[in-house]
Order: structure tokens, then C-alpha cells, then sequence
């Protein structure tokens, strides 16, 4: 394995962590401050800030795997045609990256979306609907077994 590729796996394995913790954390609050009708905190918009870049982090080192170091992703985009036969290479070149990208579309709208609201529980009501559609769909791709893709939880 190429070091190059050994470092933005390992990257882009941890990285998955912050998204998830920080996902969760910006969810929860948004239920509680829809639940105890609390104003949206400053707290709330830094860990939404967390999200978002680690977001952003996590597209940038997927994009360089996917196009330029990635054995997998090269594979399947020299011959495009037998990937989408092979379940294991289409789930990395097409499931995986479009369905991700597209969460973190619905993360970035959902932030724009929030500061544009200006009552907290508007704000609270946006968060959890965007922000929770996208942990989902990322949720839903992280390669643990479904699709018969598996990887480590944690990479050494
Ligand atoms: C929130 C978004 C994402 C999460 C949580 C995520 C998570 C993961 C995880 C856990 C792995 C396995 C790493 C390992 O083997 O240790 C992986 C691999 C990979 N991801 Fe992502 N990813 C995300 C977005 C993306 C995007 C947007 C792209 C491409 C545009 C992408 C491209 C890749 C590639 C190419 C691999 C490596 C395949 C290989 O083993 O060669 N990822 N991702």
C-alpha cells in the first residue's frame, strides 16, 4: 500500500469519528432546544461548525482517493462499465461518494438555511431536518457490512 494512500485512509477514517460525534451532538441540541423552547446558542453554531468542516475535510480526501489514489476508484473509472457489475467497486464509485456528496450538500444548505432564520426555534426546527437527513445518509454509508463492503472501525 502506497503511503500516501495508508495516510488519507487513516484520515479519512478518523475523520469519520469527529463527523459522527459532532453530527450527534448538533442533533441532540436542536431536540432539546425544540423540546425546552431554549434560543439557539452559540454553543449550537460551533458545533454545527465542527460538523460542517469536518464535512468539508472529509469531501476534499475523499475527492483525492477517488480520483487520484484509491487502487479501487481507479479500477472502476478505467472501465466504468464493468464497476456497476462488481457490487463491491460500484459501492465505492458510485454509492458511497454521490450519496455522501449529497449529504453534505443537505448539511451545507441546512447551514445556510439556519442563519437566514432568525427565531431559535426556526433554527432548531432547520438543523435537526437537514442536519438529521444527512447523518443518515451518511450513516447509511459507512462501510460496515452492508452492501457487503466492510472496513475497520478504527484504523491503525
Ligand atoms: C461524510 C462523508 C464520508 C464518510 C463518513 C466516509 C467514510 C469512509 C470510511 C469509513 C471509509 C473506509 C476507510 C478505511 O478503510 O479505513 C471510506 C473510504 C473511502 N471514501 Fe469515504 N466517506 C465520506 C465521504 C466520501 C466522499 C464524498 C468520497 C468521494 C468523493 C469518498 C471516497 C472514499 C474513497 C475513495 C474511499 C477509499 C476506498 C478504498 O479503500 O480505496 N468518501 N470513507
Amino acid at each position: 500500500m502506497s503511503s500516501l494512500y495508508s495516510i488519507t485512509l487513516f484520515l479519512h477514517s478518523w475523520n469519520r469519528w469527529l463527523i459522527l460525534i459532532a453530527g450527534v451532538i448538533v442533533i441532540a441540541a436542536a431536540i432539546r432546544g425544540l423540546s425546552s423552547k431554549t434560543e439557539y446558542s452559540s454553543s449550537q453554531r460551533k458545533w454545527s461548525l465542527i460538523f460542517l468542516s469536518s464535512l468539508h475535510l472529509q469531501l476534499l480526501i475523499g475527492i483525492l482517493m477517488y480520483f487520484f489514489i484509491s487502487p479501487i476508484t481507479m479500477q472502476a473509472l478505467s472501465d466504468f462499465g464493468a464497476a456497476m457489475k462488481d457490487s463491491a467497486l460500484r459501492f465505492w464509485a458510485v454509492e458511497h461518494a454521490f450519496v455522501n456528496i449529497i449529504a453534505i450538500g443537505l448539511a451545507q444548505a441546512g447551514s445556510i438555511l439556519v442563519k437566514k432564520q432568525n427565531n431559535s426555534a426556526g433554527k432548531h426546527k432547520r438543523t435537526l431536518i437537514w442536519s438529521g437527513i444527512a447523518l443518515l445518509l451518511i450513516l447509511a454509508m459507512i462501510p460496515m457490512g452492508m452492501m457487503g463492503v466492510d472496513r475497520p472501525w478504527f484504523r491503525f
